[in-house]
């Protein structure tokens, strides 16, 4: 499909292509309705393909933030272990602790990932219901190795894997089944390229029976809710019905890519800029395990992260500032969802230009 170069890449939400948009001036339907079961029946097979999983995937109409809430809720009784390396991971630890559940955690500076022995230690020193942490973790543009992290829990526990993919699923590899994730969650705005307003979820059988012996589930944070609704054809409030239709939509335009071709383009658009970052004074902020999908990179000497920002957005371009205690010294490039190298192309002259002038 022919569409004008992306000049939006902000690491979530997205750029979102115009049919799908257009997709949610559909008519309302009831959410009860047969043509509301149609549309989930249309959806519902097109997510597991994506999670890399023979089971189901449910779909909540939140941010991510609540499912990360409802994955502790539902499934740990006693002690989580949060792994954090950034802003959205420990924001899950400090949703445990909102919970009043017992949280441990193990922490390495921003711009490190998670070390899998580190974890292994740790199993051995204690028991735990589940295990915690973000795959890609957007605000230092880090990715951890969730399958080694969660080989190491399944060899030394019987605590759950939990994995925030908000930022990677459908545009870098996750395995759900072969990696043995017990559960997933990952938003629409990021690289599915759909507006923000739902998450998607799967839930791996151990993690169900798990959740069965949890007492205080909650209401909307009750993950098994879903599943019941899930298998009956539904949601399991009024849902965001004309976001569902966007993302039946732009979900096709996944599977019609194919989901390792996406993959691919992904690793062929981080190639680039870590090709150009080398040639222009860029440097990356992680020094290893970057993310595929955002690059947090610091501007060369004596030019301002916030300067480019800005000058970009005047002339009509959008990236992300730096998350948190980085905000006035990094730039994050989104590239995931619909970003091709030919549209990152175009980005990178343009800071080009914008750095020869500042400098
Ligand atoms: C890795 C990660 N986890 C969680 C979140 C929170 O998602 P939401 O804003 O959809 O609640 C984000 C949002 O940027 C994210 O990047």
């Amino acid at each position: 499909m022919s569409r004008d170069p992306i000049k939006f890449f902000l690491p979530g939400p997205t750029f979102v292509r115009l049919d799908v948009r257009e997709a949610m001036l559909a008519d309302l339907i009831g959410h009860r309705s047969d043509a509301m079961g149609e549309l989930y029946a249309s959806i519902a097979p097109k997510l597991p393909p994506i999670f890399r999983t023979t089971g189901d995937v449910y779909i909540a109409t939140s941010s991510s933030t609540l499912v990360m809430q409802g994955a502790i809720a539902s499934t740990v009784g006693n002690r989580v272990l949060h792994l954090i390396c950034g802003a959205f991971s420990q924001r899950w630890y400090d949703i445990s602790v909102s919970l009043g559940i017992e949280a441990d955690k193990i922490e390495v500076p921003l711009g490190e990932a998670i070390d899998p022995e580190v974890v292994r230690q740790a199993l051995r020193r204690n028991s735990y219901d589940a295990v915690a942490f973000a795959h890609n973790e957007t605000s230092a543009g880090v990715m951890n190795s969730a399958s080694e992290i969660s080989a190491v829990v399944h060899e030394e526990s019987d605590a759950l894997v939990l994995v925030d993919a908000v930022s990677s699923m459908a545009g870098i590899e996750v395995e759900v089944d072969e990696w043995g994730l017990d559960v997933t969650l990952s938003g629409t705005q990021k690289a599915f390229s759909i507006p923000p307003g739902l998450t998607f979820f799967h839930l791996s059988d151990r993690a169900i029976a798990q959740a069965e012996g949890v007492s205080k589930r909650g209401f909307y944070t009750d993950l098994l809710r879903y599943r019941d609704k899930h298998l009956a054809g539904g949601t399991i409030t009024t849902p965001a019905i004309s976001t569902i239709y966007a993302a039946d939509v732009q979900l096709g335009h996944i599977l019609d890519e194919g989901i390792e071709n996406r993959w691919a383009r992904h690793h062929a658009c981080h190639a680039r800029v870590t090709e150009w970052a080398a040639g222009t004074g860029f440097s990356f902020f992680p020094a290893s395990h970057r993310s595929p999908t955002v690059s947090c990179l610091l501007p060369p000497e004596g030019v301002s992260a916030l300067a480019i920002v800005s000058a970009l957005a005047q002339r009509g371009w959008t990236i992300g500032t730096g998350y948190g205690p980085m905000k006035p010294d990094a730039i994050r490039i989104g590239h995931m969802g619909e970003v091709t190298v030919d549209d990152l192309n175009g980005l990178l002259l343009v800071i080009d230009q914008i750095v020869a002038e500042l400098s």
